[in-house]
């Protein structure tokens, strides 16, 4: 996995750019500190960055989201119901569907009209090399028995807002308008709106996120990236908006190949900047792709495959930046945020709770260090990412969730999830992280990663604090000052298991979950231990 330089530094900073400023430590007793300065504000931290992906694969859809109203497994309108109450708990802000590469295979006709009547077909993944290594029978057919309807009505329980992806490989921007239409036109006047209403739908969807295509230099129909701009542009021009402002989001690069793909962004803006530079505000957000794959196996990992897939997931922080700066060649403004919108680690198959589960993966303690680095690194960059979406929900990649027939069980990703959604609409504020580096392997001294990274977020009198510490046998006793404002009192949840291999299962549902603590704080003096492998947030009363 490449790296882009950068690694080594000895201090984390929430605004990488700026210059370090800080003073060493100044407690000798204290090995590390956090520095937060909220006065230095970064930008708002969108519920956005929290989003979620569903894709029709595997055990996604069918049997982790949809188990169908007649089922014995508890469900709302056939919605999985311990689904949707823990998703309340995260207050999710949107949720991504029906792909991914199973997207740009998709029409969205299927899946509208009454269930018994809806036409099945070859699921998008039914010849791929993946699912050779599965047990592929009940994954080749899509039944379409969870089409836009149950869709939003999932989004509308969770309290989620849907950000649908457009077939751009296999359909054409008639289609495209016209599931715009389905979903935005006022009841009664289209015809669309009519076939929606007679579906059970008079009020429209309003649709706000619409993805133009998906991965489109691979999967989602193998474009160069000048002639996937000049399909985007097509897709997009004159899409009706029924006075929704639709926030159309085009394919970005695949940040997982080495080098992260600069050329797919670059190519892509210059096309779409050489075309008409107004084009700039048709496009909300660029989506980026970054798996940060594996080391050893998912459950399976020795210490090095520890902190060498840590390092990997790391790499989003220099892929934004990168990214970043060949947009802003084209967009000197920066009107162009990035939707992150799939992430996560990939994992080779064995661990999936059923095997009809294609990329079912199960998360231990190591991915939920990866979700709680990378929500810092999208929170430390506020002002450049305004979406991203973990993939997958469940009984997937990088899942929250893993549920099959009547089992369920949340994986330690949801436990970080819920912890860092007291960040939700905070100022993102710089924040300086000053700990030993850890030497990640004994025979390459070169081969180092930060010894505690993290993000802080302002809301009012409260500063949220998240911090991992990576090291797997060190707690880190470390001094934490706000400059700017007092510390009063607060409180720490805590995720951290002594096994770095420790993960929920159907019959150990509780083997991960965090713990709460009150914080002592000595006349504005904070010191708080952050234990080996853990993630951690703090919440503190400033004055
Ligand atoms: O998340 C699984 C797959 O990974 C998605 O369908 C695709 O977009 C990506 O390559």
């Amino acid at each position: 996995m490449k790296t882009f330089g950068r690694r080594g530094l000895l201090k984390r900073t929430a605004a990488p750019t700026a210059p370090l400023l800080l003073a060493r430590r100044s407690q000798a007793d204290t090995e590390a500190k956090i520095e937060v300065l909220v006065d230095e504000g970064i930008g708002t931290i969108s519920p956005d960055i929290y989003g979620h992906f569903t894709e029709h694969i595997g055990g996604v859809v069918y049997d982790g989201v949809w188990v169908g109203e007649d089922s014995a497994v508890p469900n709302y309108g056939g919605i999985r119901k311990e689904l949707v109450d823990h998703m309340k708990r995260l207050k999710p802000s949107v949720v991504r569907w029906p792909g991914g590469c199973f997207a740009d295979s998709y029409n969205w006709r299927d899946g509208i009209g009454p269930r018994g009547k809806r036409p099945k077909r070859a699921n998008f993944w039914m010849y791929s090399d993946f699912l050779r290594t599965a047990d592929a029978e009940k994954q080749l057919y899509e039944p379409n028995h969870f089409g836009t309807h149950e869709f939003i009505h999932f989004c509308r329980l969770i309290g989620a807002e849907p950000y649908l992806a457009a077939n751009v490989r296999s359909q054409s921007p008639q289609d495209f308008n016209e599931w715009v239409d389905y979903c935005n036109a006022p009841a009664g006047k289209t015809s669309l709106a009519e076939t929606r209403e007679a579906n059970g739908s008079r009020d429209p969807f309003n649709v706000r996120f619409w993805g133009v295509g998906n991965e489109s230099w691979g999967c989602g129909g193998g474009f160069s990236p000048r002639e996937y701009a000049a399909e985007f542009i097509r897709f997009i021009s004159w899409v009706p908006s029924f006075g929704e402002r639709l926030s159309l989001i085009p394919a970005g690069p695949n940040g997982g190949i080495p080098g992260g793909s600069l050329d797919w962004t670059r190519e892509f803006f210059e096309r779409l900047v050489e075309r008409d530079p107004g084009m700039l505000n048709r496009v909300y957000g660029w989506a980026l792709h970054y798996y940060c794959g594996t080391a050893g196996e998912a459950i399976d990992f020795s210490e090095s495959d520890w902190y060498t897939l840590l390092t990997q997931a790391d790499g989003m922080e220099d892929l934004l930046l990168n990214h970043w700066a060949i947009m802003g060649e084209y967009d000197k403004h920066h009107r162009v945020k990035f939707v992150v919108d799939e992430w996560g680690a990939w994992h080779r198959p064995g661990s999936e709770v059923d095997p009809t589960h294609l990329f079912g993966q199960t998360s231990t303690m190591r991915d939920g260090l990866i979700a709680g680095l990378t929500l810092d690194i999208f929170n430390r960059h506020a002002d450049k990412v305004a979406m991203a979406n973990v993939a997958q929900l469940i009984n997937n990649l990088h899942s929250l969730f893993l549920a099959h027939e009547d089992q369920f069980i949340a994986t330690p990703n949801f436990h970080v999830f819920e912890m860092y959604s007291a960040h939700y609409n905070g100022e993102s504020v710089r924040t300086v992280f000053d700990a030993p580096e850890i030497q990640t392997d004994p025979d390459d001294k070169q081969r180092k990663l930060w010894g505690l990274a993290g993000s802080a977020s302002v809301h009012g009198k409260e500063l949220v604090l998240t911090v991992v510490n990576p090291s797997v046998d060190e707690a880190r006793e470390t001094e934490i000052v706000v400059h700017g404002a007092t510390i009063l009192s607060g409180s720490a949840r805590t995720l951290a298991e002594d096994d770095i291999h420790a993960h929920n299962s159907f019959e150990e549902p509780e083997a991960v979950t965090p713990t709460d603590s009150l914080l002592e704080v000595r006349k504005g003096k904070l010191v708080h231990v952050f234990p080996p492998a853990s993630v951690a947030r703090l919440r503190l009363d400033l004055a």
